[in-house]
């Protein structure tokens, strides 16, 4: 031990205190202080002193999360306290029962209680055990009484302290809480296990629990799991709170995250007003809540109200309408894509999820069809949540009919009848038609016409659908020999927006490079990446010229991309298309690439609203030219948001994270400010 230089020790304890701060600023404030990269260093910095000097390595290090050996199987514990459930409540009138029921109890006046209220996060329930400020065992809620010891599992959770923090300390304490996994996080790891063709996780909850359930905990720690605690199950020690609140405050200053969006709330029309506004905000959360849970927040009043069979008088949980339903899948149809790829788009017997009708639903692909073995007239469970759209998550086998159909991919396009295909290593089939599809070329002119790409006023899909049909538009060039006469002549479409049409076609023809290469579709292409490709290259012609290894060194070009991209330009029908728009008159002046600053380099920003000076759009190159990133969802991660008119759920979230929210004109500002300091370089 002693052979330790001093030196060294003092710089693992200094490693050891800084990865533990970042952790409490990043999982308990919502306020990361240093990148994920500064913290990697740290840690890795750690790891290798540790492993010059084993000694170092305590139990409690952030070195120690990446999980053990595994286990044969999981130890039973015995809960010193069960773990109960609570009553549910699914109105207003039984929120106000509820309210009612408790005052009668303790014979005062509803409307002078208060009333601790909770999001009811969709995870699991765990119990963690603390000894002088170690974690010493962590379990499973099991029947109540019994659980699993998943301690291996648990100590993988960053939001976990598995040292508690200050210097009032317990001896011993057990905090209760819900571990759970965000949208992303979930929608990553499924992403991931689509493409490894391993097993996807019906939802987040399930994907919670079956990480927790593995034995390996090497398995857990790579999975997206966190912790919100909501409990103070046993103290010992110096204790001085007289409410939960108080103790949730205590949990807080421990080092465990706690809702954000909780609230004290006074009688009936408190607890009621919080579960509507958490209602309101239920689709913009980044994880599932499947209600609210309001507790009486005086611990007096709590141990008065005591207990009955299995759950707490003292608290209720008010449920909001399942985010899962069962329906039947009446069809399975394919639509086309733009570059012809054909999606399986489930019918369904419409049906309410989470207070929405949902009729279609996404079933991705035919290995999506073939891991859930899914039949048409089978009974299936959809799922909606947020802004994700409508999925089939699974099947009720027990309930299939006798008479169900396979679903099979057709042989021909269900649009222009040619043969599709499935090519090597894709999953998805596609139209072997070309643009010779009316649907891939109503698609990819759509696209072209957009507000991000070419952004051609007054020409949208259903008149698209039409000038495709009536085979007046084959190309995109096609679209500017229009003629207002002829067009006036198309029913629903008078003299003056085909004039108005006419010259909204005119002034697309100037455009900037970044659209007109986002516009002509090359695949996996985006906005960003057009934007990227543009400021690097600065013209279409060294663009169309680059070689793969020049295309590579584009920031958010992969080998992948940057194969599409230049198979693209070899392509004598492209180049035909890109001769031909340039020869109807369309053009943009050539961006300067050399040498440019970039003040908003390393940073994200989102936008959100309807701003009224400018498109979102063209704020979102403004300030990509400017270096910035532009990402569609608010996290601890954005430098700001610029919040437009009528900004709902991304700018709540900004204000829970402490994220800096502009408004347009203060935006405005700053980007001339900044593009005026680029100017005078
Ligand atoms: S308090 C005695 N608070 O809901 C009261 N529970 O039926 C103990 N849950 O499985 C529970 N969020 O996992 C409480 N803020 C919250 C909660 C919460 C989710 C879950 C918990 C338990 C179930 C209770």
């Amino acid at each position: 031990m002693s052979q330790i230089p001093q030196a060294v020790r003092e710089r693992a304890d200094s490693l050891h205190q800084q990865l533990d701060d970042a952790n409490y600023q990043y999982y308990v404030e919502d306020e990361p202080r240093i990148t994920d990269a500064e913290y990697d260093t740290l840690l890795r910095e750690l790891q290798s002193l540790e492993a010059e000097h084993p000694e170092l390595k305590t139990p409690d290090s952030p070195t120690q999360r990446i999980g053990a050996a595994p286990a044969e199987r999981f130890e039973e514990v015995t809960h010193a306290v069960p773990m109960l459930s609570l009553d549910n409540a699914f109105d207003d009138a039984e929120l106000a029962a509820f309210v009612k029921r408790v005052a009668d109890k303790l014979e005062c006046d509803g409307d002078t209680l208060t009333f601790c209220c909770e999001p009811k996060l969709d995870g699991l329930a765990v119990a963690l055990v603390y000894e002088n400020g170690r974690l010493v065992q962590g379990a499973t809620r099991g029947d109540g009484r019994t659980g699993e010891d998943v301690t291996l599992n648990l100590r993988t959770i960053r939001s976990i302290p598995l040292k508690l923090r200050g210097d009032s300390i317990p001896p011993l304490i057990e905090v209760r809480g819900e571990v759970y996994m965000r949208h992303s996080g979930f929608e990553a790891l499924n992403a991931r296990a689509r493409e490894n063709g391993d097993k996807v996780f019906a939802n987040p909850r399930n994907a919670a629990a079956g990480s927790l359930r593995q034995l390996d905990s090497s398995i857990a720690a790579a999975r997206p799991l966190e912790f919100c605690a909501y409990q103070v199950a046993r103290l010992e020690g110096e204790d001085d709170a007289h409410s939960h609140s108080d103790y949730l405050k205590r949990l807080r200053t421990l080092g465990f995250r706690t809702s954000p969006l909780l609230d004290v709330v006074k009688g009936e029309r408190g607890v009621i007003g919080f579960c509507h506004r958490l209602g309101e905000q239920r689709e913009g959360l980044d994880y599932d809540i499947d209600g609210a849970v309001l507790k009486v927040d005086s611990l007096r009043d709590q141990r008065e109200l005591g207990f009955v069979s299995r759950a707490p008088r003292w608290a209720i949980a008010y449920k909001y309408p399942a985010q899962e339903q069962t329906t039947t899948l009446n069809d399975v149809v394919f639509q086309v894509g733009r570059v012809g790829t054909l999606t399986p788009v489930a019918k369904l017997e419409p049906v309410q999820v989470a207070g929405v009708t949902v009729a279609n639903a996404t079933l991705h692909n035919m290995d999506e069809i073939e891991r859930l073995g899914v039949r048409i007239g089978d009974t299936v469970i959809v799922r909606r949540a947020g802004d994700v759209i409508p999925q089939i998550v699974g099947v009720v086998e027990s309930q299939r009919p006798a008479t169900t159909r396979a679903i099979e991919m057709p042989e021909h396009c269900p649009v222009c009848g040619s043969q599709t295909e499935r090519l090597e290593g894709e999953v998805a089939a596609r139209c072997s038609g070309g643009l010779f599809c009316p649907a891939q070329r109503k698609e990819a002119l759509k696209h072209f016409a957009s507000r991000r790409a070419l952004d051609i006023d007054g020409l949208g899909e259903k008149l698209i659908d039409l000038l495709v049909e009536r085979e007046w538009v084959k190309t995109p060039a096609d679209l500017f020999r229009l003629e207002a006469k002829s067009l006036a002549e198309l029913p629903r479409l008078a003299e003056k927006s085909a004039n108005n049409l006419v010259n909204a076609l005119e002034a697309a023809k100037r455009t900037t490079l970044a659209r007109f290469i986002y516009a002509v579709g090359i695949r996996e292409v985006g906005e960003a990446t057009a934007a990227s490709l543009a400021h690097h290259f600065g013209s279409l012609q060294a663009l169309s010229e680059a070689s793969l290894e020049a295309l590579e060194a584009v920031e958010d070009v992969g080998p992948v991309v940057a194969r599409h991209i230049h198979t693209f330009f070899r392509q004598p029908h492209n180049q035909e298309t890109l001769e031909d728009l340039q020869g109807v008159g369309v053009t943009w002046e050539e961006v300067e690439i050399a040498g440019r600053p970039q003040p908003l380099a390393g940073q994200t920003w989102v936008l959100t609203g309807t701003l009224e000076n400018m498109t979102r759009d063209d704020g979102k190159a403004r300030l990509q030219a400017l270096g910035a990133k532009v990402s569609g969802s608010v996290s601890k991660k954005t430098a700001a948001l610029v919040a437009g008119e009528a900004a709902g759920s991304k700018l709540e979230k900004a204000r829970e994270l402490e994220v800096e929210v502009l408004d347009e004109s203060t935006f405005l500002q700053r980007l001339a400010e900044w593009e005026n300091a680029e100017e005078n370089q």
